[in-house]
């Protein structure tokens, strides 16, 4: 794919085709993209750890869910987990005076063997590999540089993929022999796009001249609009979301797999209407009352809003806060109540993402489950 395309079409994919695994060859792709990126120090900061989905325990599973990283992780088929090598100056001077000898780093720029061993590791280079700011500062930026590579050449092999807070090191070190040495920096998911690969439009930016500035900082970057036609005919800019059919796109793709598909939220508010004109959406309205009429009867709430207060804390300042343990409760209480019902496999599972994505059109943080069809 030329490098305009690879750079506009990137995006941040959610939904995989949970059934396609990633030939390795495109793996290996990422990898040397990666390791091909530029580097400070000409250090070698990226580690990276590739598994397999289907691999993975489901505990470990478990443990990898965040409040941002959830259903994706049901997905997608591939997980590498991105780290640095605190380790990285070592060897330092070695690999610049390599450089010194290709003559990459000439003379002419004030480049010797000598300067790198007398000069530039003792007075500038040892002191950072001493400082743990600037250790964790350097690693982090240089494995973000080499990450960003493996981001690309995923969109170059037709791949969808998107990074992720990376929780739960602490399993992944002892289940799979990770280094002491390494520090966890990302965690990303790739696989193929379920989703179309435009995932519903180019993500918004702001215009250069909100970021970039020419001169000095007062002036902002002016835009050839010229060149802003040429990016856009080479695809480097492309249409923004959301497209007229993204909604439904996301609508169906979440109803595949049983999950909430936002409409939960139909109940109280706007439901009514529906109900009034005997239409679907009234339909839908009248079953998730049900659905949220027995749950509540089968945890002794008085009413959804009963509910939702169950999974907020007041703060030690007094504010209103979501709740680890209430959360955990009420998603635990809905495997009883689907149980309580006679449900089992799929069923279960989408009557209970019902009350789970009532609760997150309230702003409670749930996380659905995944029933594949
Ligand atoms: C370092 C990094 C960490 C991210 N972490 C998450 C995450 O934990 N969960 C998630 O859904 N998206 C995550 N994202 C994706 C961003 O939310 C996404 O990049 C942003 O919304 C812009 O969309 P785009 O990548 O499609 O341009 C992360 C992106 C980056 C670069």
């Amino acid at each position: 794919m030329e490098f305009k395309q690879v750079v506009g079409r990137r995006r941040s994919i959610r939904w995989f085709k949970p059934w396609r695994p990633v030939e390795r060859e495109k793996i290996q792709v990422m990898l040397e993209a990666a390791n091909r990126a530029s580097r400070s120090m000409n250090a070698d900061y990226p580690r990276a750890l590739v598994v397999y989905r289907d691999d993975l325990s489901e505990e470990l599973r478990e443990a990898l869910r965040n409040p941002t990283t959830s259903v994706d992780l049901d997905l997608a088929p591939v997980y590498i987990f991105w780290y640095f090598d605190m380790e990285y100056p070592k060897g330092t001077q070695a690999r610049l005076k390599e450089l010194v000898g290709q003559s990459v780093l000439p003379a002419a720029h004030g480049w010797s063997d000598a300067y790198v061993d007398e000069f530039l590791w003792p007075q500038v280079l040892a002191p950072i590999a001493e400082n743990p700011a600037a250790l964790m500062f350097m690693g982090a930026t240089e494995t973000g540089i080499a990450i960003c590579n493996a981001l690309n050449a995923a969109v170059d092999e037709g791949l969808g993929t998107c990074l992720h807070a990376f929780t739960a090191p602490d399993k992944v070190k002892e289940l799979f022999g990770v280094p002491d040495s390494w520090f966890p920096v990302w965690m990303q998911l790739v696989g193929y796009p379920l989703e179309e690969p435009e995932a519903g439009g180019q993500r918004p930016r702001k215009p250069l001249g909100e970021l970039f500035f020419e001169g000095s900082c007062s002036t902002p970057w002016r835009e050839d609009e010229e060149v802003s036609a040429r990016l856009r005919a080479g695809g480097m800019i492309q249409e923004p979301g959301p497209f007229p059919y993204r909604e439904q796109e996301v609508r169906m793709l979440s109803r595949m797999f049983g999950l909430p598909d936002g409409t939960e939220g139909g109940y109280g508010a706007g439901g009514g209407a529906g109900e009034a004109a005997g239409d679907a959406a009234g339909e839908e309205s009248r079953r998730l009352a049900g659905v949220l009429e027995s749950f509540c009867a089968f945890v002794g709430a008085d009413g959804p809003d009963a509910l939702v207060e169950r999974c907020l804390r007041t703060t030690k300042h007094g504010d209103l806060a979501l709740s680890a343990k209430g959360r955990r409760e009420i998603d635990g209480l809905i495997d009883g109540w689907t149980e309580s019902l006679g449900l089992g496999g799929r069923e279960a599972i989408v009557a209970g993402n019902r009350i789970r994505g009532y609760l997150i059109s309230r702003g409670v943080l749930m996380q659905g489950r995944v029933a594949f069809p």
